[in-house]
């Protein structure tokens, strides 16, 4: 099985060579040598800077950086709902270029959303415009679990559709995959929507664990197929969004999160792909986060870089973390804030720049360009 799997990878990132590197037949020019070597994609600084290999710069992408903020979003969305457009393959492809036209990011992040899989299933689930996910039936009891059967790759096929074109297009870039962390997804689950203080979440937390971790369980199991099903198809790194994980203390995410977070890792391990884990507010969760099997530990804006370092054990990169509402503010803030970034940064074994947290719909997409830009220029290596 594994060996299919790495069969079928080194193939796949052939076809990932830039198409104007695709005809050269000789070695010695210069855009074959780049090719000569393992593979454009897996050379590239994202991949590079997950793996805690030297860069020449420090890779960027922004979380959310498809979206509202950009018009041309609005404009290939029109009136489809959300999640209806989610399951086109043509406008997942075309929205997740979008941003990538715009900035010279690092990486793509596929245009999807945690509840697709979900979805997919066939729970009732809309995703309401400046709300979020809502679900009809919340699940409140046992018997509300038969709803949630594993995921097939065949119940995702525009997912298949669409990594398969992006990463064909996308040549040398990555495409990042993605998922709903375990407690983010029970989360919605249990409260039936967006919820700030997760009470009836961690209501059925204390008061039925067995229910907890055989609801986690299932959950892990449907990240663990949807993240396949994404590697499958060519994504080169995944992220497990538990946005809201930080809603619990340490002992109880180690108790009651950490085992099913542990799985999905585990469960990716053999697949070769940087994982990526992210939370908001899990300053006091950093470590565990690690430990639970990720290569790169995404960093809200409340921890600086340099002292999430000393939260998380050797062998890890960082990801992060400017504060989304910093670009709001006028150019010379966010690129002594950006700068700061990047040098707290560079005390980490790897660094991928990115927000602490998504761009917000308000935010002006020259600025991001002009970020990015500035990453790239800013944090330049000198080869050798
Ligand atoms: O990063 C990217 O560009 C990829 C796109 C992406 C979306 N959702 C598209 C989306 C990603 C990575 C997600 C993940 C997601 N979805 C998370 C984890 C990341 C995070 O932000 O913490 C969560 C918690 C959700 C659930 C969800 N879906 C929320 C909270 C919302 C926003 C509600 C709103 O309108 O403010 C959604 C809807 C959603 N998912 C939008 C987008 C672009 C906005 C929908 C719209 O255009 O109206």
């Amino acid at each position: 099985m594994i060996v299919a799997r790495r069969a079928h990878r080194s193939v796949d990132i052939l076809r990932r060579v830039p198409r104007s590197h695709r005809n050269c037949t000789g070695t010695g020019s210069p855009a074959c040598e780049t090719i000569a070597g393992v593979t454009v994609t897996e050379e590239s600084p994202f991949l590079r800077a997950c793996r805690r290999e030297p860069v020449p710069y420090t890779p960027v992408w922004f979380m959310r950086m498809a979206g509202r903020s950009l018009p041309e979003y609005r404009k290939a969305r029109g009136s489809l709902p959300m999640l209806k457009a989610l399951s086109r393959a043509d406008v997942i492809t075309e929205i997740t270029l979008q941003p990538l036209r715009r900035y010279d990011a690092d990486a793509a992040i596929l245009f999807s959303d945690i509840v697709v899989p979900l979805k997919a299933l066939g729970l009732d689930i809309d995703i309401k415009p400046g709300v979020g996910p809502i679900i009809a039936r919340p699940i409140r009891g046992e018997g509300d679990l038969a709803r949630l059967r594993d995921l097939d790759p065949s119940d995702v096929p525009f997912v298949t559709e669409a990594v398969t074109a992006l990463v064909a297009e996308l040549g040398a870039k990555p495409l990042i995959g993605f998922a709903g962390g375990p407690f983010t997804l029970a989360s919605y689950l249990i409260e039936g929507g967006p919820s700030k203080s997760h009470d009836r979440t961690k209501s059925l937390m204390y008061g039925n664990p067995a229910l907890w971790h055989a609801l986690l369980g299932r959950l892990a199991d449907i990240a663990i197929s949807f993240l396949r099903v994404q590697v499958a198809a060519g994504a080169s790194a995944v992220q497990l969004f538990d946005s809201w994980a930080g809603a619990v203390g340490p002992e109880d995410y180690r108790a009651s999160v950490l085992p099913h977070s542990r799985r999905i890792f585990d469960a990716l391990a053999d697949s070769g792909v940087p994982r990526i884990h992210f939370g908001v507010a899990t300053g006091e969760l950093l470590g565990m986060m690690g430990e639970a099997g990720a290569d790169v530990v995404g960093v809200d804006w409340r921890v600086p870089l340099d002292e999430a370092v000393r939260r998380v054990d050797h062998g890890k990169a960082l990801q992060g973390n400017l504060d989304p509402a910093i670009l709001l503010a006028p150019w010379d803030v966010i690129e002594r804030r950006a700068k700061d970034v990047l040098g707290r940064g560079r005390t980490a074994e790897g660094h991928v720049f990115n927000l602490g947290h998504g761009v917000l719909p308000d935010t002006n997409p020259d600025v991001l360009a002009r970020l990015t830009d500035l990453v790239h220029q800013e944090s330049v290596r000198e080869p050798g």
